[in-house]
């Protein structure tokens, strides 16, 4: 079974991106011949800053890099050192009605935040679909908000392989539904747009102090409370063993357990669980060589089997 997934470098990354889909991307490459990247293509249609397009990119590959993607197991690579997508994304664009891009949300949620509308951010998902069927992926492992595109390529794939033959595989969606939102320090959504995040690369006095700003609330040192409420206990259970759960459950019910102190038990668990990969972060910073020679092997795996797609493609529309 191949799984391919992609990620748009969009800024620093946060314990709800990790949880959300680092995590879940991760653990992929136990399940079938997973390829993953970095989709720079896509980010060009909201990034037109070529050093923060470098930068983003870069930090994607260290972030993945240190949560563990394996490169032994993951075709881990940058979009954009697959071009084959694009002459891929034409043949699918002359078959793709306007009528399906124009009913996709993302487009629509993009514009009304003030996005411009242009003929990339337009053309978006059918870059996407190029991406799923250059490598003929089986599943494709995506947030809710992705589903949409994932029809539009089992749309195109379909008419194409009607249109010329058997070509594509269809790929199904695969929802991680089970994955729940993971709140930030003001209970809301965590999320860049909402500046209530927790990145998983910050650490000391700066983690310390957004760790203690959660907002809880305004019962005192001795009171019992509930940690089905609290934002704290929330952050805590995404990080703790089971036992570890229940016995703070407890704490919180029976009182004389403070907020300050709960935190405090958070930022320890913070600092088990993403402290090994932030010095796995730094040495890899430390070797760019390395890091640049996973993506280009990620690349030339990716590379051969999209050329092998498009070969077909082209033979099957007539372009040879
Ligand atoms: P942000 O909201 O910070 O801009 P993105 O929209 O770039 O994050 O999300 C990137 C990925 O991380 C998506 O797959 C999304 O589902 C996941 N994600 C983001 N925030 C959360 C959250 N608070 N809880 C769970 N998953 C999240
Ligand atoms: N559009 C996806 C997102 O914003 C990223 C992406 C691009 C992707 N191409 C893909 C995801 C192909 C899965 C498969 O999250």
């Amino acid at each position: 079974m191949r799984i391919l997934s992609g990620i748009q470098p969009s800024g620093k990354l946060h314990i709800g991106n990790y949880f959300g889909m680092m995590k879940p991307a991760i653990e992929l490459q136990e399940q079938g011949e997973a390829y993953l990247f970095i989709a720079n293509y896509h980010a060009m249609t909201t990034v037109q800053d070529a050093a923060a397009l470098r930068e983003m990119t870069t930090d994607v590959a260290l972030d993945f890099l240190a949560c563990g993607i394996d490169p032994e197991k993951t075709a881990f690579y940058r979009q954009s050192d697959v071009p084959e997508v694009h002459e891929l994304a034409w043949m699918l664009s002359v078959l793709c009605p306007m009528g399906l891009l124009e009913r996709c949300h993302s487009y629509k949620d993009k514009t009304a935040r003030g996005i411009a509308a242009s003929h990339g951010l337009f053309a978006y998902p059918v870059l996407m679909a190029a991406d799923i069927l250059a490598v003929n992926s089986n599943v494709v492992p995506v947030g809710r908000d992705q589903k949409q595109h994932v029809e539009v390529t089992r749309d195109l794939a379909t008419k194409f392989n009607n249109a010329y033959g058997e070509v594509f595989t269809i790929p199904e969606p695969s929802i991680r539904e089970s994955v729940a939102v993971v709140p930030g320090v003001d209970g809301q959504k965590m999320s860049k747009s909402y500046d209530n995040t927790i990145e998983i690369f910050a650490q000391g006095k700066p983690l310390k102090k957004r760790v203690m700003s959660i907002k809880t609330d305004s019962r005192e040192l001795e009171d019992p409370k509930d940690p089905e409420s609290c934002n704290v206990f929330a952050l805590y259970k995404l990080l703790a063993t089971e036992a570890e759960q229940t016995d703070l459950a407890e704490r919180y019910r029976a009182g004389g357990l403070g907020y300050g102190h709960a935190k405090l038990e958070l930022l320890e668990k913070i600092n088990e669980h993403f402290g090994p990969m932030r010095e796995r972060r730094a040495g890899l910073a430390a070797d760019m060589d390395y890091v640049e020679d996973v993506l280009r092997k990620g690349a030339e795996k990716a590379r051969s089997v999209a050329r092998e797609t498009l070969d077909k493609a082209r033979a099957a529309v007539g372009l040879v």
